[in-house]
């Protein structure tokens, strides 16, 4: 499925996405007892009340954290004292809140090269994986969390980055010319290896960049989005222009 034919559901505001995300994420992760329930976490601001909900008490004890195995969709290269870091932010609003075996989450690294960081959390997925390169039909995530920023850039993925044409590596480096920080990204393969992908977006300011991708336009990131498995925008009224 692709950005233009997923399903769209559209809720009040973005406290009812991240509710029907918190309880959409714990079925996914009941229901799948053949493996690890595998998931990238998107950063920025929007998924925040999700992971604060998840971290609740009611939550927190009803998840499958310890056969779930958390990883980050991007980061920016920077130390994760950083407030700009997208693990610190899941840190205090889940991490700190759960019982989850460590070695089941998984920062990006962001120390050294960045480059030879990418490798490294391509290593991390491949051993969690079971194999070193993607095999259709068997989905790397089951899901992929998204978000969408206003250049239309998803995960790390900026317009214009040599990034949008990577076609074998699952990990990669990007820097933007239109935002701070070098970043560590997933690619575009090793989102479409998953079971589903998840665009998560609230406020009249995604309206506009929505409207573009929904409509398939070349020139934003998101819209070259794709997944073997199923594509849902969760979305609220304002950003639905309904
Ligand atoms: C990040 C993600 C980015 C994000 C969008 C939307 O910031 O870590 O790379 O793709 O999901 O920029 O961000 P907001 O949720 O903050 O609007």
């Amino acid at each position: 499925h692709d950005v233009k034919t997923g399903e769209m559901i559209v809720l009040a505001d973005g406290e009812a996405i991240a509710q029907y995300m918190a309880r959409w994420l714990t079925e996914q992760a009941l229901a799948k007892t053949d493996g690890p329930f595998v998931v990238a976490l998107s950063g920025g601001s929007t998924p925040k009340r999700l992971y604060e909900i998840l971290g609740s008490a009611d939550f927190a004890t009803r998840f499958p954290w310890d056969r779930t195995q958390l990883f980050f969709g991007d980061e920016r290269f920077v130390p994760a004292t950083d407030p700009a870091s997208n693990y610190t932010m899941t840190r205090t609003a889940l991490l700190s809140h759960i019982s989850i075996p460590p070695a089941n989450v998984h920062p990006m690294p962001t120390e050294g090269d960045p480059a030879a960081a990418a490798a490294r959390y391509q290593a991390e997925l491949q051993a969690v994986y079971g194999a070193d390169t993607l095999q259709p039909g068997r989905p790397l995530f089951d899901v992929v969390m998204l978000g969408l920023g206003d250049n239309g850039h998803t995960a790390s993925l900026f317009p214009r980055q040599p990034v949008l044409q990577e076609r074998r590596l699952w990990v990669s480096t990007c820097v933007p010319d239109d935002a701070p920080h070098t970043r560590l990204t997933l690619t575009y393969p090793a989102i479409h290896s998953s079971r589903h992908v998840v665009f998560m977006l609230a406020g009249a300011g995604k309206r506009e960049a929505f409207a573009k991708v929904r409509a398939g336009d070349p020139a934003e990131p998101a819209s070259h989005i794709t997944t073997e498995g199923e594509l849902v925008w969760l979305l609220d009224k304002a950003a639905a222009a309904v």
